[in-house]
C-alpha cells in the first residue's frame, strides 16, 4: 500500500461539492465552513506590498532561512507581545505559510515505523503529514470534560520507544480551546523522558477577543533546554491566507532540523512579501493592525451564540480562535445534521467528524463571513 493509499478520505471536498450544489439549484448558501477571513489584508500593507514588488532586489531567491530584517522583527515582535527571547538567527525560521513547515517536520523527525501523536480532534495536517513521511500517527483524545486538552497521563501511555513528536495546537482549531503553563509544563517534561519533541501550532495565537492573549508554549517552556517547536502564521493575524506566511520559533536544534528540510524542498516565500511582513511586525504596528483585524469577531461570535442558544444547542465557551464549536442536537449525528442545515437552511456547517472520530456530536462555524451573511446565518439557525 502506498502512502497516499493510506491517507484518510477527505471530507472537506466533500462538503465543497455539496455547497456548490446546492448554489447551482438558487440556493442562497451561506459558506459558514472554512477558517478563510473574508476581510482584506489592510489596506496599508498592500501599498507596501506594491511597492516592494518593483524593487529588483526581491526578484532573486529570497535567503535561506528567511529575511534577516523579518526574524529580527519576529524576534521582537515575539519578545513583546509574549515575552519570549528568541534568537533570529538560529531559533527562528520563515516559512511559506504555516501548514507548510508543519507538514515538513515529520520528515526532519521520523524515520519509517516511527510514530507521531496526534489530538483527536484536530487539524487534519498533523495525520497526514505524518503518514506521508511513513510514521504511524497516534490518535489522543481531545474532549469537553477536560476543555479540549490532553491528559498528560493517556499520553505517557501512548508514547513508546518508537514516538518522536507530538502535536498540539493552542488556541484549538476547531474547538476554540486555550492551553496555558499547567498544560505545557508537564508535557515538555514528559517529551523530554520519553526523547520526543513537543510541537505546538500556534495558527491562532493572535486570533482573540476584545484583546484577550492566549499563551505560547515558549512562554511557559525555556525552549533553550528542552526540544519544543512552535508554528506561527501571518495568515489570521493579519487577513493574509493566500500571502502564504508563516514562521517557527522554538530550539534551535529543531529549528535547524527544518530548515534542512526546506533546503531540499522549497527555496522560502517571495522576498516582497518578507519585507511587508517585517513592517507589519514592527513596533506599534502589530498591535494596532491586530486590534483592526480581529475587531469584527467579537460581535459575530455573539451573533451565533446567541442563535444557537435559541435553537437550545449548547457551545463550547471560548476568547480565543474565530471558530464556534458547539454540539449537534441529541440524537442526530454531526454529518447528517450538517447535511440537514445545508438542505433546509442554506447554511455551510463543518460536521465535528471532520477532524477525527472525537469530532462526533459537535460542529463548526467559522466566524469568517461578512456581518450581513453572519446575520443571515444567525437568523435561519434560530430556528433549527
Ligand atoms: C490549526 C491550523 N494550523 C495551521 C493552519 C495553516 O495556516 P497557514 O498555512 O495559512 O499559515 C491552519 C489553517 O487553517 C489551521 O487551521
Amino acid at each position: 500500500m502506498g502512502r497516499l493509499d493510506k491517507l484518510p478520505p477527505y471530507l472537506f471536498a466533500e462538503i465543497d461539492a455539496a455547497r456548490d450544489r446546492a448554489a447551482a439549484q438558487g440556493v442562497d448558501v451561506v459558506d459558514l465552513g472554512v477558517g478563510d477571513p473574508d476581510q482584506p489584508t489592510p489596506k496599508a500593507l498592500v501599498d507596501l506590498a506594491a511597492a516592494a514588488v518593483r524593487l529588483p532586489e526581491h526578484h532573486r531567491y529570497p535567503p535561506g532561512r528567511g529575511d534577516a530584517r523579518l526574524r529580527r522583527a519576529i524576534a521582537g515582535f515575539l519578545r513583546r507581545r509574549h515575552g519570549v527571547d528568541a534568537d533570529p538567527e538560529s531559533e527562528i525560521l520563515v516559512l511559506v505559510g504555516s501548514k507548510e513547515g508543519i507538514a515538513h517536520l515529520p520528515l526532519a523527525l521520523v524515520a519509517e515505523g516511527d510514530n507521531v501523536l496526534v489530538p483527536d480532534v484536530g487539524y487534519p495536517v498533523y495525520t497526514e503529514a505524518s503518514i506521508l513521511a511513513g510514521a504511524e500517527p497516534r490518535l489522543f483524545p481531545l474532549s469537553v470534560d477536560r476543555a479540549f486538552l490532553p491528559d498528560p497521563r493517556v499520553l505517557g501511555r501512548l508514547a513508546d520507544a518508537r514516538t518522536r513528536l507530538l502535536w498540539l495546537n493552542y488556541p484549538n482549531n476547531p474547538t476554540g480551546a486555550e492551553a496555558g503553563a499547567g498544560l505545557y509544563a508537564p508535557l515538555a517534561e514528559l517529551a523530554e523522558a520519553r526523547g520526543f519533541v513537543l510541537a505546538n501550532d500556534a495558527a491562532y495565537l493572535e486570533v482573540s477577543l476584545d484583546g484577550h492573549r492566549p499563551v505560547s508554549l515558549l512562554e511557559a517552556v525555556d525552549h533553550r533546554r528542552q526540544r519544543v517547536i512552535e508554528f506561527h502564521s501571518f495568515s489570521k493575524m493579519f487577513n493574509m491566507t493566500g500571502w502564504r506566511l508563516g514562521f517557527a520559533v522554538g530550539n534551535s536544534g529543531v529549528v535547524g532540523q527544518l530548515a534542512r528540510v526546506k533546503q531540499s524542498i522549497d527555496s522560502g516565500a517571495f522576498a516582497a512579501l518578507q519585507e511587508v511582513a517585517a513592517a507589519a511586525l514592527a513596533i506599534g504596528a502589530a498591535d494596532r493592525l491586530l486590534v483592526d483585524v480581529m475587531k469584527p469577531y467579537a460581535q459575530r461570535r455573539r451573533a451565533i451564540a446567541a442563535a444557537l442558544a435559541k435553537a437550545g444547542l449548547a457551545v463550547f465557551p471560548t476568547q480565543a480562535t474565530f471558530y464556534v464549536w458547539a454540539r449537534v442536537p441529541a440524537g442526530e449525528t454531526s454529518l447528517g445534521f450538517c447535511g440537514r442545515v445545508l438542505r433546509d437552511l442554506g447554511v455551510v456547517l463543518t460536521p465535528g467528524v471532520g477532524f477525527g472520530p472525537g469530532g462526533e456530536g459537535w460542529f463548526r462555524i467559522s466566524l469568517t463571513a461578512p456581518d450581513d451573511r453572519i446575520a443571515v446565518a444567525a437568523r435561519r439557525l434560530e430556528d433549527l
